[in-house]
């Protein structure tokens, strides 16, 4: 959300300072290709005498073209109907098209339709004022609409517009158009009780209702699309909410001058104003608001600006500075609200990455409360979220930030989640509020701390993680190890695949979001065996690299010492000590690991076995002398 902002801020600035004095007006157009979308923006610019016969032609005839590659036309910043220029740089699949006419300036956001591309639709839908429902008159609403209000009136929108389009091929009928507005009407009665909703029959292949009136729905007193995009109100939400400035860099060019730089979120900024520095909660003042033409004396919502404060307070990247009448709130745990949007499903347990203005976190998702059924609106039971799935549910982070209830301030309660191997973002989310326990709970600060503990029993913890395939041996070597220990007096304890889930996990099985749970819990207790300043020998699968490095994020330096039992498959089928490899084949066991549910060797163990050519008793040895030279073992 934030790149679409800073896109706009330096691609467009010229634009926009050439009609600074006209209102403007974000709208988002959803539907499919074949809805007419791309005809539709086409007419308004021909329509508004914005573009030339030709380059409508090239428009529509793009807009015909099956797939995203339709989607893509390819102009995109059009002034006063003189030039037609590049977008750049630009890499994002919302294309963001900027017009203006005598009364007003538009941007629009131009996205995909498809159901995959539901992502790009949100990012769209997070900055506009108005969405432009497509429906086609012979189809009428389909799930896909309702999946678009949905989400436009989730990210804050409250102004719609129904587009009934191709009324052309229904004959222009009064009573289809009716029957689509009641239907939809019955929907929205649902969605939330503020909305706004403005249906058009229209023809944007043949210019009905667009910019002009036609007597082909002489029954219709509405506005044209034009009309209404024209005269409908823009109270800059932004504006009028309270002041907050995510800091995107810290600025120190000497040591008199120190300033926090970034773009304003929302409200408005003089000098003189008392702000505060979140999450760390520093007063100050603010001084100056300098820019590159020179000081300001007051900066609103969308500026880019530095500020200086009267005293030296700490702010680093990630933390906003806000007005002290009215701050942001912290925390590290709320309750949100996720639409989902990979294709693999959201693995509750699993940590991803959370992106929330110029900050990243490290989130576990936790198990949704319940899904949202976007035909029905009702409230679904759900235990993950799959693509373009909305559901409910609990987040926790490692640390504590800033910010807003989304419904209060779009800016700062909006975040990305992404996937820490991929990269990908695979979720949208929206903060609805923080959870109470987060700041009621303190860690109590034990005088016997884990060192004390460790010390007591002559040893350095170590959390001795062993995975591999089911029959690689595991347990036979942990076994093997730790009866050596024993023997030297060290302080053990052997957590065990097949044990823990008689115990503690015998409520999971093998599918994978039942995987990640499991090594979650076991990754937990053996962080606290080690806190307790124990040897703990972990002999599990462990299939996934994700959870593997969660738990070794979870250990002090150096306590994690990652054991591959490198067994290959065919050998450990061969021995089949538990016989379930021959279930597996027979299709009697579900979700086998490394015959039907994936096995992810690890890239870089601190100690890798092999089984084949080596036995339990020297693979013991082998990691008793590692944990000797590590100095795990005391003098
Ligand atoms: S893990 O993948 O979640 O780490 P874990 O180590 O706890 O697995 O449990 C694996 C043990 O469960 C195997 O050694 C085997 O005895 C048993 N088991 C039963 N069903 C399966 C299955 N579908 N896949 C793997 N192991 C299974």
């Amino acid at each position: 959300m934030r790149l679409t902002d800073d896109l706009i801020a330096t691609d467009i600035a010229a634009y926009l300072e050439k009609h600074e004095n006209k209102s403007l007006l974000r709208f988002i157009t959803c539907g499919s290709v074949d809805d007419g979308k791309s005809t539709l923006i086409g007419r308004l610019l021909y329509d508004s005498k914005m573009i030339f016969e030709d380059q409508l032609a090239s428009l529509e005839a793009d807009s015909k073209k099956v797939g995203t590659q339709g989607e893509n036309i390819d102009f995109a910043l059009l002034v006063d109907g003189l030039a037609a220029e590049r977008e750049q740089g630009i890499t994002i699949d919302v294309a963001y098209r900027f017009f203006a006419t005598d009364k007003r300036k538009f941007i629009v956001a131009d996205t995909p339709g498809h159901e995959q591309y539901t992502r790009n639709m949100a990012t769209g839908a997070s900055t506009a004022d108005v969405a432009i429902l497509m429906i086609d008159a012979r189809k009428g609403i389909l799930t896909q609409t309702r999946r678009h209000s949905f989400i436009t009136t989730l990210l804050g929108i409250r102004r719609l517009v129904l587009a009934v389009n191709k009324m052309d091929l229904v004959d222009y009928d009064e009573t289809i158009f009716n029957d689509i507005v009641d239907d939809f009407y019955a929907f929205a009665d649902e969605l939330a009780t503020d909305l706004e909703i403005q249906p058009i029959p229209m023809s944007a292949l043949a210019g009905v209702n667009i910019t002009n009136h036609s007597d082909e729905t002489g029954w219709y007193e509405g506005p044209t699309l034009m009309e209404y995009l024209e005269n409908v109100p823009v109270g800059d939400h932004r504006l009028n909410a309270a002041f907050r400035m995510p800091v995107q860099w810290v600025n120190r060019p000497n040591l008199d001058f120190r300033g926090f730089s970034g773009q304003i979120a929302s409200g408005t900024v003089k000098p003189g104003d008392r702000v505060k520095s979140m999450p760390s909660g520093k007063q100050s003042t603010v001084e100056r608001i300098v820019t590159a033409d020179g000081d300001l004396s007051e900066a609103i919502a969308g500026q880019s600006v530095t500020l200086t404060l009267a005293d030296e307070i700490d702010a680093s990247r990630g933390d906003a500075i806000v007005t002290a009448d009215d701050p942001t709130e912290v925390s590290d745990q709320f309750q949100v609200r996720v639409l989902w949007m990979n294709e693999a499903p959201l693995l509750p347990g699993r940590r991803y990455l959370l992106k929330i203005g110029a900050k990243t976190v490290t989130a576990t998702v936790n198990a949704p409360k319940y899904g949202i059924d976007v035909n029905t609106l009702s409230d679904v039971p759900a235990k993950t979220l799959e693509l373009n799935q909305i559901g409910v549910t609990t987040i926790s982070l490692d640390q504590p930030i800033t910010f807003d209830p989304y419904d209060v301030n779009r800016n700062l309660g909006g975040f990305i989640l992404i996937d820490r191997m991929s990269n990908d973002t695979v979720g949208l989310g929206l903060i609805d509020f923080a959870l109470r326990r987060a700041s009621n709970i303190h860690w109590q600060s034990m005088d016997v701390d884990r060192n004390a503990l460790a010390e007591q029993k002559g040893q350095k913890p170590a959390v001795l993680w062993f995975t591999g395939l089911s029959g690689s041996g595991k347990s036979t070597i942990a076994n093997a190890l730790q009866k050596r220990l024993f023997a030297l007096g060290k302080h053990t304890f052997s957590l065990d695949g097949d044990n823990v889930r008689h115990g503690l996990n015998r409520d999971l099985g093998f599918t994978d979001a039942d995987r990640v749970e499991n090594i979650r819990r076991v990754a937990n207790v053996a962080k606290l065996m080690s806190d307790a300043g124990l040897i703990t020998l972990v002999s599990f699968i462990s299939p996934f690299r994700a959870e593997r490095r969660m738990a070794r994020n979870m250990m002090a330096d150096g306590e994690f010492i990652e054991i591959h039992i490198d067994t290959p498959l065919d050998v450990a089928e061969q021995r089949d000590v538990k016989g379930l490899y021959k279930k597996a084949r027979a299709g009697e066991i579900k979700n086998f690991t490394g015959i039907s549910s994936p096995y992810e060797a690890p890239e870089n163990p601190e100690l890798r076995i092999d089984t084949v050519n080596r036995n339990p008793d020297d693979a013991a040895e082998e990691i008793l002398d590692y944990l000797k030279e590590h100095g795990f073992l005391g003098a």
